[in-house]
């Protein structure tokens, strides 16, 4: 069966091509290549030794979308394809909207067209609201974001839900990730944030290689064991295989399920940073500054239903992380871009 990957080149969508491919699927990717490189796919091919059909495009692109549907025989679709940045999503609020949502109302309605029913779809934890208790389970509070990025997600949510009502035999898998780090074990695909890194772990293997001079650890006043933020950090490609368990789901059932992509495990971020020194061996200096505006103190999931119905659940340790994010960071100094 053939899956068509939105979003493939990126990150996590490279890190699933390469466990589809394995798991002996066929993969079409559809990318516009905004926040990544086409090399991320060369990669994939020459790791698995198999062709992924690649379309260099946008998902708005409504032609674009009826001729992968004409050319290709598919049997599910991934939709990775999104803005990702926090900050930047609320610089640029109409650009997270129109990407984020008009993407995915353009391919569902080609997808309607063309009689293609499953879809997966890359949510995020930031859905849930700050006031939860922790873990967080697929049927805590959700809704109050405090940026345009997660009001995609939690907007796109419910017009999934609301097209599950509509048309009761599509079979839509709504994911909710917690924090993404790692890298395939090769070490020849990974993450290459453009420009400053918003997140912790690619800041940190920056600091590490001497592409930034220190991390800043923002806040170390929550109320946690440390002081520092905790989060649920889950290997990249444990959050690959959790796709192909979610198509093998999609593929025999019907209806809108949610499910936490997560370790249920949490780390502070000075965990997180002694476990890299230690794991790898290499300075991370770093200084205390003061909270960054928006973050929570505590978020980790409950992953029990993923192990219940998708037969998943995260397999790599902290360790294994630090390990990973290094060895990729290390072999790409420059990311892709080298
Ligand atoms: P990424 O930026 O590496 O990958 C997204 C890919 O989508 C990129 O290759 C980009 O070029 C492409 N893209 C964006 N808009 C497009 C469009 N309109 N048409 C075609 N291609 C387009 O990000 P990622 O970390 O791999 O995230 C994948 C998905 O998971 C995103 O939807 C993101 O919001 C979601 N997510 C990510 C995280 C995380 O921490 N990385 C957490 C929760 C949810
Ligand atoms: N942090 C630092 N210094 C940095 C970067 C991060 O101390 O330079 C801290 C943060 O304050 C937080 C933790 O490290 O305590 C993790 O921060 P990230 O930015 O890596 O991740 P977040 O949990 O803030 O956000 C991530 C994704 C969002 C998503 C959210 C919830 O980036 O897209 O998880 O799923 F919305």
């Amino acid at each position: 069966m053939n899956v068509l990957v939105t979003g493939g080149a990126g990150y996590i969508g490279s890190h699933t091509c390469l466990e589809l491919l394995q798991s002996g699927y066929g993969v079409i990717v559809v990318d516009n290549l905004c926040n990544s490189s086409p090399k991320s796919l060369d990669r994939v091919r020459e790791l698995t030794g198999k062709e992924i059909t690649f379309y260099e495009g946008d998902v708005r692109d409504e032609a674009l979308l009826k001729k992968i549907f004409a050319e290709n025989e598919i049997g599910c679709v991934i939709h990775f394809a999104g803005l990702k940045a926090v900050g930047e999503s609320v610089a640029k609020p109409w650009e997270y909207y129109d990407n984020n949502l008009n993407s995915t109302l353009v391919l569902t309605k080609v997808m309607k067209q063309v009689g293609m029913k499953n879809i997966i779809f890359s949510s995020s934890a930031t859905v849930y609201t700050a006031d939860n208790e922790m873990p967080l389970q697929e049927t805590s509070r959700t809704g109050n974001c405090t940026n345009p990025y997660g009001w995609t997600k939690y907007m796109s949510e419910q017009i999934f839900q609301g097209f599950a009502k509509a048309e009761p035999d599509w079979s839509i898998v709504l994911l909710r990730y917690f924090n993404p780090i790692g890298a395939h074990e090769s070490g020849r695909i990974g993450e290459d944030p453009r420009g400053i890194p918003n997140n912790l772990m690619p800041y940190i293997t920056q600091v590490a290689i001497g592409r930034r001079e220190q991390l800043s650890v923002f806040g170390d006043d929550y109320d946690t064991p440390d002081g520092t933020g905790v989060r649920d950090y889950i290997h990249v490609v444990d959050l690959a295989r959790g796709h192909v368990a979610a198509v093998k789901y999609a593929t025999s059932h019907k209806g809108c399920e949610v499910f936490n992509l997560g370790t249920g495990t949490g780390y502070s971020v000075l965990d997180m940073v002694h476990a890299f020194i230690d794991v790898n061996r290499v300075p991370v200096p770093y200084v205390i500054t003061d909270r960054r505006p928006g973050d929570i103190g505590t978020c980790y999931a409950d992953p029990a239903k993923s192990e219940k119905l998708l037969g998943w659940k995260a397999e790599h340790n902290l360790r294994d992380m630090c390990r990973d994010s290094w060895n990729w960071q290390s072999k790409n100094p420059m990311g892709y871009g080298e």
